[in-house]
């Protein structure tokens, strides 16, 4: 193999940690507990994990057969996967346009996680009383200068990273941060266990009530289907701009499911952590919104650990770490996506793909951020710049995106091709084959149609 190229990650685990590394991030531990909060708990859970088992795997193991077999970029992997056919090389402009679209509203909240970790760092959270945290944010956001020096500083970060190339960047930057990325929400976790809060937190969590999601079952499935593509980071391209530095040795179809597994845990740890917290404070509802990582939770953390102003110092500064290295491992990958087109189909060196790729994001992500303060009122369909690239990424082109990946593995992909890719040319014995084929043929089409046939009004679910 050509392990001394900088094209091909050098280890397995360093191609499974970069790959989980893209699935766990600001998903995992801001969205999907603001996500659960306000969908009810763990009947939201409950439909997520569904999704992700159903759908999210077939796509991400469809994503890691089509990024592999091609072994270069998005739009040749499409195209030497079907032997040319019918123009599906253009299904690289997903990867193309969406790297540029998530990556900048994501950096703004990878920004904040990064201000807050430094206000961490240096105890700015000690002393202060609940209405603080509300002023101290909403003054964060809306201004305009503080916001976007953050989005830079994470693009910078993202981009010397991605630069550096595939082994010496993003592997590298995979094998330090994950592990510790892990080290903490244990650490975290366990601590948090051991709050008042606990039991309420944990039952909020673990045990359904279907009664919370009666009323409005279709766009909660919508919004846990949005949350199992955004968590696992399917449909948009990144795992088959990874998959294309695979070696041929790995086994997909157990590397697909050991991310899932990895995301899945991750995020319930980051509910572990959070919930016990919340309801630790009488009076604190989960289903505070996107706030309640910023807002909610500082003070939660302040409160909680009041007797002991220590604990509440790394309680915080651990807990903003380790959003900002899943911030990190994400937006790596999607900068990557957009990066290795430049880099591989317009034959650009790297770095200057990866710089400009950066600016463009920049600039996109400049609109996401100023639009909690002076653009707050600039609306595209009724949304700010930052809510419509979400409701862009993760509620249309990723499913579009993933149905798309399953329908070309599914339908127009030789049967033998897809086998011999998923078994290493037979090498390997892959039992769940039959079943994986069955739900990108014909689940996870269905299940996305339905769900957008909802959305538009022509089903009621
Ligand atoms: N999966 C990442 C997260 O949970 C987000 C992501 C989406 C990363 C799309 C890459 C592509 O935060």
């Amino acid at each position: 193999m050509t392990q001394n190229t900088n094209n091909v990650f050098a280890s397995k685990l360093g191609a499974l940690l970069a790959a989980a590394g893209s699935a766990v991030g600001l998903g995992n531990v801001w969205r999907f507990p603001t996500e659960t909060g306000a969908n009810g708990g763990a009947a939201f859970i409950l439909i997520y994990v569904l999704f992700m088992l159903l759908l999210g795997v077939p796509m991400m193991v469809s994503e890691f057969a089509i990024g592999r077999h091609g072994g270069s970029s998005v739009a040749e992997a499409y195209d030497k996967m079907c032997g040319g056919k019918r123009g599906w090389k253009y299904m690289a402009a997903i990867p193309f346009i969406s790297g540029f679209l998530v990556l900048s509203y994501y950096a703004v909240v990878a920004g904040w996680t990064l201000f807050y970790a430094v206000t961490a760092g240096m105890n700015g959270f000690a002393g202060k009383e609940a209405q603080d945290f509300t002023d101290g944010f909403v003054e964060f956001s809306t201004n305009p200068y503080a916001s976007t020096f953050w989005v830079f500083i994470v693009l910078a970060l993202t981009c010397g990273i991605v630069a550096l190339g595939v082994q010496r960047g993003i592997e590298r930057g995979a094998k330090i941060m994950m592990p510790l990325l892990f080290l903490f929400i244990v650490i975290l976790a366990g601590l948090s266990l051991t709050l008042p809060g606990a039991g309420e937190g944990l039952r909020f969590l673990f045990q359904p009530d279907f009664g919370k999601i009666s009323g409005n079952f279709g766009s909660i499935m919508l919004s846990a289907m949005g949350q199992a593509f955004f968590s696992l980071s399917v449909g948009l391209g990144t795992l088959c701009t990874y998959a294309c530095y695979f070696r041929k040795e790995d086994d997909l179809m157990k590397d697909g499911l050991n991310v899932a597994c990895i995301d899945t845990l991750v995020a319930l740890m980051a509910g572990i952590i959070i919930f016990p917290a919340v309801y630790s404070i009488p009076g604190l509802e989960p289903g505070a919104g996107p706030s309640l990582v910023f807002i909610t939770l500082p003070n939660v953390f302040n409160q909680v650990f009041a007797g002991t102003p220590f604990l509440a110092y790394v309680f915080s500064l651990l807990f903003y770490l380790l959003l900002v290295m899943a911030a990190l491992t994400s937006s790596i990958s999607m900068l990557e996506m957009s990066t290795s087109i430049f880099h591989r189909q317009l034959r650009l060196n790297r770095r200057l793909s990866a710089l400009i790729c950066t600016i463009v994001c920049l600039g996109l992500g400049m609109l996401c951020a100023l639009s909690f303060g002076e653009l707050s009122d600039v609306k595209i369909f009724g949304l700010t710049f930052f809510e419509f690239f979400d409701f862009l990424v993760a509620k249309l082109i990723m499913p579009i995106g993933g149905m798309l990946c399953c329908i070309f593995c599914g339908w127009v992909v030789k049967e033998n091709v897809l086998r011999s890719e998923l078994t290493n040319g037979g090498t390997l014995s892959v039992p769940l084959y039959p079943l994986y084929r069955f739900l990108i043929r014909w689940v996870a089409p269905i299940c996305v149609l339905l769900i957008f046939a909802n959305e538009l009004g022509l089903l009621s679910l």
